[in-house]
C-alpha cells in the first residue's frame, strides 16, 4: 500500500510539474483527488486493511493529498503569472504610434452662408420661417400672380408631380402662405431648397437654394426696402459696399427690381470678378403687388410690404471666390473643408 501511495504521489508530481497550461492542471486534480481519483479510490480500499493499520494508512494518505494539493496550487500560481504576462505582452499599447483620426465634419459653404443671412435678418428683427418644398401650382404660381399661361411660367418650368403640385421654382410661395395666415405684421425670411428643370453647368442645378424675405406693415415705403436691402449688402459684403437697384419685372411686385452690389473683390474699379463692370447682380425684389395682397385676404389700401429674393449658392459662390457651382455639390471633403 505504502509503495502504491508513494507511486502515486511521484506520478502527480510529475505531472504537474509538466504542465504547460491551466487546463492540463486541472485534468490532474481530477484524475488524482476528484471524486473517482486515484488516491480516492485507494481510500476506499481501507476497509481491506485491519483495523490497527488504518489510522496510520488514512493519515499517510491524507498526507500524500496535502502534499499534491500544496504542489498543485503552487504549479497553478506560476501558470495564472505566466498566462497574465502573455496577455499583457499581446495588449501592449504603443503610446508612439499616431492616433487615429476621426474625421470630424464641416459646414458646407451653402450653411455658412445661409447662417450668415439668417444672422442678419434676425438681427433686424426678422423671424425664421420654412415651407414646403412640393408646393400646389396655386402657391408657387397662381397666388403670386402668375396665372395660367403666363410667360414667367416657362422661365421657371419645374417638375410637375401632378397638374397641381410641384416641385417649387422659388420661395416666393411661402410669402402667400404666410401672408394667409393673417398675423400681421410680418417681418419674415424663408431659406429652402428650390428646384427648375435647368441643365447642369457651371451657374445652374436642377435644385438650388434661395432664401425669401417679405415685410408687411402699415405705412412701409420703397425707401425701407433699400436701406434694409443696403444694410443687408454692407453686413454680408463689407462696409463699404454700393447697392445699385435697377428696374425690373416680377409678377407679385410693383414696383419691381434687381438688385446690383459694388464689386468687393475690386471695389467698383472693374475687374475679372465683376466681368469689368464694377457692379454684381445679387438679388431680386420689390413692393408686394395689390393682387397679391387681395388673393392673400390683406387690404392693400391699408398694408403695403416689400419682398426680396436671394440665390443662397450666389451668395455662397461670390463670398468665397468659387467659380463654378458643381463644386457645392459634389461634397468633395478636400474642397469643402478650405470654408
Ligand atoms: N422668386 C424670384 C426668382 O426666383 C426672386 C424674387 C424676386 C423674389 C422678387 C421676391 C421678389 O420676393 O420680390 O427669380
Amino acid at each position: 500500500m505504502q509503495e502504491k501511495l508513494k507511486k502515486i504521489r511521484e506520478e502527480a508530481m510529475a505531472q504537474i510539474d509538466h504542465a504547460e497550461v491551466l487546463d492540463r492542471l486541472n485534468d490532474v486534480r481530477v484524475s488524482f483527488l476528484g471524486k473517482k481519483g486515484e488516491l480516492t479510490q485507494l481510500l476506499k480500499s481501507m476497509k481491506n486493511l485491519a483495523p490497527e493499520e488504518r489510522p496510520a494508512f488514512g493519515q499517510m494518505v491524507n498526507e500524500t493529498r496535502a502534499q499534491i494539493e500544496t504542489h498543485l496550487e503552487k504549479a497553478m500560481k506560476v501558470l495564472e503569472e505566466k498566462a497574465l504576462e502573455q496577455q499583457l505582452k499581446a495588449e501592449e499599447i504603443d503610446v508612439t504610434l499616431p492616433a487615429k483620426k476621426n474625421p470630424v465634419g464641416h459646414r458646407h459653404p451653402n450653411t455658412i452662408a445661409r447662417e450668415e443671412v439668417e444672422r442678419i435678418f434676425i438681427g433686424m428683427g426678422y423671424e425664421v420661417v420654412e415651407g414646403p418644398e412640393i408646393e400646389y401650382d396655386l402657391y408657387n404660381f397662381e397666388k403670386l400672380n402668375i396665372p395660367a399661361n403666363h410667360p414667367a411660367k416657362d422661365e421657371q418650368d419645374t417638375f410637375y408631380i401632378n397638374k397641381d403640385i410641384v416641385l417649387r421654382t422659388q420661395t416666393s410661395p411661402v410669402q402667400a402662405r404666410v401672408m394667409e395666415q393673417g398675423k400681421l405684421p410680418i417681418r419674415m425670411i424663408c431659406p429652402g431648397r428650390v428646384f427648375r428643370s435647368d441643365e447642369v453647368d457651371a451657374t445652374h442645378s436642377p435644385s438650388f437654394h434661395q432664401i425669401e424675405g417679405l415685410v408687411v406693415d402699415k405705412n412701409i415705403t420703397f425707401a425701407d426696402l433699400k436701406g434694409t436691402l443696403e444694410q443687408f449688402a454692407k453686413e454680408m459684403f463689407g462696409e463699404n459696399t454700393r447697392t445699385k437697384f435697377r428696374p425690373h419685372h416680377f409678377p407679385f411686385t410693383e414696383p419691381s427690381a434687381e438688385v446690383d452690389v459694388s464689386c468687393f473683390k475690386c471695389g467698383g474699379k472693374g475687374c475679372r470678378f465683376c466681368k469689368g463692370s464694377g457692379w454684381i447682380e445679387i438679388l431680386g425684389c420689390g413692393m408686394v403687388h395689390p393682387h397679391v395682397f387681395e388673393m392673400c385676404g390683406i387690404d392693400p389700401k391699408e398694408y403695403t410690404g416689400f419682398a426680396f429674393g436671394v440665390g443662397l449658392e450666389r451668395i455662397a459662390l461670390l463670398k468665397y471666390e468659387i467659380d463654378d457651382m458643381r463644386l457645392l455639390y459634389e461634397n468633395d471633403t478636400r474642397f469643402l473643408k478650405q470654408f
